[in-house]
């Protein structure tokens, strides 16, 4: 399975770099008040069946079962190399699993240990969105937008540019249309990017520490983007995230990873006030302060 296969468009220098845990220093986590809007309705849009996955000796995914509904934002918390990247880009077919089954909209996309044909399908109803900007410097936004639909899919240039000004309309980019990445901050620069995602009307997107990088304020512009798509467009968000703030606040689901297996999937409230997951205890005070 090669990158190129399901985002052309993205330059293959796109490195994560470490998370800083202390970024989220001071935030209280006691008693979150759940402000999430309209939840999903329920119906499964994703699931993981005993996913496995080691590189070398080491045992990355031991035994993933992991659901997610359709409208619903999910949020993946969990220690650095706890296997979280490895989840979405398994999900996002960037990385095949040793082992166990995705289903994505009631499509087997991955069983016996390799993608089925239905993959091919379901590919384009997967975007997926980096920490760091993967748009390409020497192109406007526009061209960034349209270059995967027009080379993956040959669509024509007046459909792009439609669909193109539709999903900045839906980030609050419009008007950067013809703005080089260069140009615009970065939170600027994340919308722009999951508009390029939204460019394939996924009906999941994966989000892997979008806003990592950013100022809690633009951060918190770009959580309010996805909230809208989740409520407005009923897209599925899976957001890895350090912010526990936005896990308490907005999220419907809080996934916490614990050595390569989900050890707690339960509503926020219920995450970070009743459960009595030692580990996730130990995480969450590790973030408090
Ligand atoms: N392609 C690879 N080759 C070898 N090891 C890898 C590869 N990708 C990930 N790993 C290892 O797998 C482990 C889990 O990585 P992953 O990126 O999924 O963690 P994470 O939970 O996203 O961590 P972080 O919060 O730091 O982003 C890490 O120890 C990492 O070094
Ligand atoms: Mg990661």
């Amino acid at each position: 399975m090669s990158n190129a296969a399901v985002s052309p468009q993205l330059p293959t220098n796109f490195q994560q770099k470490d998370n800083e845990v202390s970024e989220q220093k001071g935030i209280r986590l006691t008693a979150p008040e759940h402000t999430a809007g309209k939840a999903g309705n329920g119906q499964v849009l994703v699931e993981a069946r005993g996913l496995q996955k080691s590189f070398g000796a080491r045992k990355i995914l031991r035994n993933v079962d992991f659901q997610m509904n359709k409208g619903d934002i999910t949020v993946i918390i969990g220690k650095s190399g706890s296997g979280k990247s490895t989840l979405l880009r398994a999900l996002a077919g960037l990385t095949d699993p040793d082992d166990g089954e995705i289903v994505v909209d009631g499509q087997t996309v991955f069983a016996d240990k390799q993608r089925t044909k239905l993959w091919d399908g379901v590919r384009s109803e997967v975007g997926m969105v980096f920490q760091t900007y993967t748009l390409w410097p020497h192109m406007n936004v526009l061209d960034n937008l349209v270059l995967a639909p027009r080379k993956v899919r040959g669509a024509n240039a007046s459909e792009s540019r439609e669909r193109a000004e539709a999903a900045l309309a839906e980030v609050g980019m419009a008007e950067h249309i013809l703005s080089r990445p260069t140009q615009l901050s970065g939170g600027e620069r994340q919308r722009v990017a999951i508009a390029r995602a939204l460019m394939m009307k996924p009906k999941l997107l994966l989000c892997d520490e979008i806003t990592s990088a950013l100022d809690p304020p633009v951060a918190a512009e770009v959580l309010d983007v996805l909230r809208r798509l989740k409520e407005e467009d009923g897209i599925a968000v899976a957001l890895v995230t350090h912010d526990m703030a936005f896990a308490s606040k907005a999220a419907d689901r809080v996934v916490f990873f614990h050595d390569g297996e989900i050890a707690v999937n339960a509503t926020p409230a219920a995450a970070f006030n009743n459960s009595d997951n030692q580990d996730l205890k130990k995480f969450v005070d590790a973030v408090r302060f």
